[in-house]
């Protein structure tokens, strides 16, 4: 994948991230055998980061792929006793997800959901005070609304892969068969920034990660 910034940047920031331990490094390495996507670096970095700090009593994941971001989260929030939801439509990948998940001894804190996100999130009852969204991104526009209403006040929001390699910045060139994803992510972002109960920030790290923090006081709610 093209890197947003110059790649120079993006390897000296990758050779500042001690390494994790030798089970997640393998997880990552079958991974990319098996070109099923996760997580860039930094990306991973950024929710260790965000999860260490805030620590989330209850995270949703939207996209779980075999689990690798699910257990890099999973590991921390053990310590404090938190939870993930995560959820995930690709058979396969929800069946290695269950397997890696069980290996990590994480299964009593992360659910693992089998569906479209679109049938489930509309059933969701709890609410989350961190949802982590990496499915298509095609349908981040679609899911705003039932993450919204998921959304403790004072949670946040990380989306990732919201600048599609650079095309959602105006002046792009890409194939007419890429501008509903295009103008879709743009519409998701301006809602992200224009949505008066939320703070945005955008990074240019990985393919371009959203953090949108909602306001209000959890300990009220
Ligand atoms: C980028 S991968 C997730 C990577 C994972 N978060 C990680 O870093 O380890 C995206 C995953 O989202 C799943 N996905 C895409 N759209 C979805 C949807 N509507 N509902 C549930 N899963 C979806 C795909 O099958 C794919 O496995």
């Amino acid at each position: 994948m093209k890197n947003l910034v110059e790649d120079r940047v993006t390897d000296y920031l990758r050779s500042l991230i001690p390494p994790y331990d030798e089970k997640l490094q393998n997880l990552a390495r079958q991974c990319r055998k098996a070109h099923v996507p996760i997580v860039e670096p930094e990306v991973a970095q950024l929710l260790l980061f965000l999860v260490s700090s805030r620590k989330p009593k209850k995270i949703l994941e939207i996209g779980t792929a075999v689990g690798y971001s699910s257990i890099l989260m999973g590991r921390v929030i053990r310590q404090y006793k938190g939870s993930i939801a995560t959820i995930e439509r690709n058979r396969a990948r929800y069946l290695s997800a269950r397997k890696n998940i069980e290996n990590a001894g994480l299964d009593e804190y992360i659910n693992l959901i089998y569906g479209d996100a679109s049938d489930i999130l509309i059933e969701l009852k709890d609410s989350y005070d961190m949802v982590f969204l990496d499915a298509a991104k095609g349908q981040y526009l679609n899911f705003y609304p039932e993450i919204y209403r998921l959304l403790l006040p004072g949670g946040i929001l990380v989306a990732d892969n919201v600048l599609y390699r650079g095309l959602v910045i105006p002046g792009s060139t890409f194939h007419r068969r890429k501008k509903t994803m295009v103008c879709r992510l743009r519409k998701f972002l301006q809602e992200l920034n224009t949505n008066p109960s939320l703070t945005t920030t955008i990074l240019p790290i990985g393919d371009g990660v959203a953090i949108a923090y909602k306001e209000g006081d959890m300990q009220n709610v």
